[in-house]
């Protein structure tokens, strides 16, 4: 796939999109966005791919929205053409594969809000948080207010989100924003590594972990739980559940035939 703001290729199982504008530290510009949704279209059309990271630079994740791009912007057409709405800005919350964030330097306002679309965040020693949105007179508007709060909690994302202040990695991965804290120089190696490990895992088992995962976020705890449950029941109707368990009581390692 040929791509002018973003390298997309694979490494094996893994999906790997590169955001590629260093010129404006990665600023989520229409042109990435759309490229973006398109490379990620690709990857989950393409049953070879188990898995796909989405990194950046070693100076930024992304720096936001394209703030240059943007700033004419009327009300109306903000409003009119749902600007960043549910469209390719949040393609990356519809994909069935897991998708990792690999983040080293800056990651703000919509960058800090892709990174939080992801499946979960593998941090470089380096990486800074941020909704700075306040800043430059304006509020998250790809759900930072929303994911913030529910990955560190109210006072820290009100905080975040009033003052436009920035986490660093030591604080994200306290506060529950970030999985890992990996030295930046292994970052993309150990992305790569766990994805290439979730890749040779059953497909559909990890799509129902997924599913299950996310659920917790969209409804309550007793619904949650019994979705949870059926979906491990109708894990005992696949091969894989048989192989897994079969090679764990064999004591050899589990082919599994749906990867
Ligand atoms: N949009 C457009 N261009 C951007 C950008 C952005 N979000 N962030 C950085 N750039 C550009 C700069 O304009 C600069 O370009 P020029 O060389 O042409 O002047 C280049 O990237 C390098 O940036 P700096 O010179 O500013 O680099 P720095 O190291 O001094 O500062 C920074 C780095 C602190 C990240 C600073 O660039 C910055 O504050 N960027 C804006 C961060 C921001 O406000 N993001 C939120 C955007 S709004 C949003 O995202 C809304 C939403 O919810 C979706």
């Amino acid at each position: 796939m040929a791509f002018e703001t973003i390298l997309a290729e694979t490494r094996g199982p893994v999906g790997l999109i590169t955001l590629n504008r260093p010129k404006a530290l990665n600023a989520l510009s229409k042109q990435l966005i759309a490229e973006l949704a398109e490379a990620l279209t690709g990857f989950e059309n393409d049953d070879a791919i188990g898995c796909i990271v989405i990194t950046g630079s070693e100076r930024a994740f992304a720096a936001g929205a394209d703030i240059k791009e943007m700033k004419d912007k009327s009300f109306v057409e903000a409003f009119s053409q749902n600007f960043i709405g549910l469209n390719d800005w949040e393609r990356v919350t519809l994909c069935r594969k897991p998708v990792i964030a690999a983040v080293a330097g800056y990651a703000l306002g919509g960058g800090c809000e892709l990174a939080m679309m992801c499946d979960f965040i593998l941090a470089g020693d380096n990486a800074r948080f941020g909704q700075p949105e306040i800043t430059i007179g304006t509020i998250p508007g790809s759900g930072g207010t929303q994911r913030l709060t529910r990955f560190v909690g109210k006072s820290k994302a009100m905080e975040m989100c009033l003052t436009g202040r920035q986490m660093d990695a030591a604080e994200a991965e306290r506060a529950g924003l970030v999985s890992r804290i990996i030295p930046v120089a292994d970052l993309l190696e150990e992305a790569l590594k766990v994805a290439t490990q979730i890749a040779t895992l059953s497909r559909p088992v990890v799509l129902m972990a997924k599913e299950a995962v996310n659920r917790a976020y969209e409804t309550t705890l007793a619904e949650g739980v019994k979705f949870e449950r059926r979906l491990f029941h109708s894990s005992f109707a696949l091969e894989d559940q048989k192989e897994g368990m079969n090679a764990f009581a064999e004591k050899r390692p589990p082919n599994f035939k749906h990867r």
